[in-house]
């Protein structure tokens, strides 16, 4: 079977950081007690997804290969793709093509954080949708600065639109797309927008004009935070932190999800051993694990 295939998105060149980002990727920057990539990579996680790809600029791939590594830790598989030049987020199903050999695929942006109770069941449910795509969106106070997907009365999408002066709605399209294996033929064929960017917008576009397209709504149950200025960053931290210490789990721990996954090599943890010994993360991973 063509198992659908992860790709995280985290090239770019964060300007709206700066000038944190002019030193370091922005992805690989701390949300409270783990850099941001881990978020995304959960989120893939928790689909049930093992093989991914991670986009990065020719600069940043380097420390991303340092930081992940081949995955076997998770009993994950990573691919590391250079994106040149960051010209849009449809770009990476191009960048993609070859790692995804045909097969679905589901994309997140390394700088989206989705937090929720039932967030496993609607990504499962998304992955066995083979044939289209799946979106999801969440009602925003500023639809204005993100993807915005609009509803007739019936609830159908009507329209995607990516940053409108005067939204048609106040769901904005998240950072998680799951979209069949026509993905990379689909954005081949997209021009660039007005901004000179390859838009995921224009993509999912041309599945809702299919009648391809599948909307699920993320609803008060769930946090979706981007993580892409400095308030927001800051946001994300103080949001994990919080959430963290007054439960006592982890947002995102990528260990806990292999080990219910049942995806931790046999080798585990004996590899691991200097990585569990200091910081609270590994005090956890530790805990999860009943080692002592
Ligand atoms: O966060 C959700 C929003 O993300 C969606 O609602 C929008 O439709 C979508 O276009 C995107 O909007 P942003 O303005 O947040 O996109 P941004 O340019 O910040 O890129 C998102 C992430 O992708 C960011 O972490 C950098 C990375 N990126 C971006 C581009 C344009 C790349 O890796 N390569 C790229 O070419």
């Amino acid at each position: 079977m063509n198992e659908r295939r992860g790709i995280v998105l985290a090239g770019g060149y964060g300007t709206r950081l700066y000038p944190i980002t002019l030193g370091a990727s922005k992805h690989l920057l701390p949300v409270y007690d783990k850099p941001m990539v881990y978020y995304p990579i959960s989120v893939l996680m928790l689909a049930g997804i093992r093989k991914i790809a991670v986009i990065s600029t020719p600069d940043d791939l380097a420390q991303y290969r340092r930081l992940l590594g081949d995955g076997n830790q998770w009993g994950l598989s990573f691919t590391f793709i250079e994106q040149a030049v960051p010209e849009g987020l449809s770009q990476a199903y191009v960048l993609a093509k070859e790692f995804l050999e045909g097969a679905p695929s589901a994309l997140v942006l390394g700088d989206n954080l989705f937090y929720g109770h039932g967030l496993p069941e609607i990504l499962r449910i998304a992955n066995k949708r083979t044939s289209g795509g799946t979106i999801f969106a969440c009602k925003v106070s500023n639809p204005e600065q993100f993807g915005v997907v609009s509803f007739d009365d019936k609830g159908r999408a009507t329209a995607i639109v990516e940053k409108p002066p005067e939204p048609k709605s106040d769901y904005a399209v998240t950072g998680l797309y799951f979209l069949d294996g026509s993905a990379p033929e689909r954005a081949k064929k997209i021009v660039p927008s007005q901004r000179g960017e390859y838009e995921i917008t224009a993509l999912l576009e041309s599945y809702r004009a299919a009648d391809k397209l599948a909307v699920e709504l993320l609803g008060r149950g769930f946090a979706w935070l981007d993580m892409g200025t400095h308030g927001n960053l800051l946001d994300a931290g103080n949001f994990v932190r919080t959430l963290q210490l007054r439960q006592g789990t982890q947002i995102a721990c990528l260990e806990e999800i292999a080990y219910n996954n049942g995806w931790l090599p046999e080798s585990w943890p004996s590899d691991h051993g200097a990585f569990l010994k200091n910081s609270t993360y590994g005090q956890y991973v530790k805990s999860i694990m009943g080692i002592v």
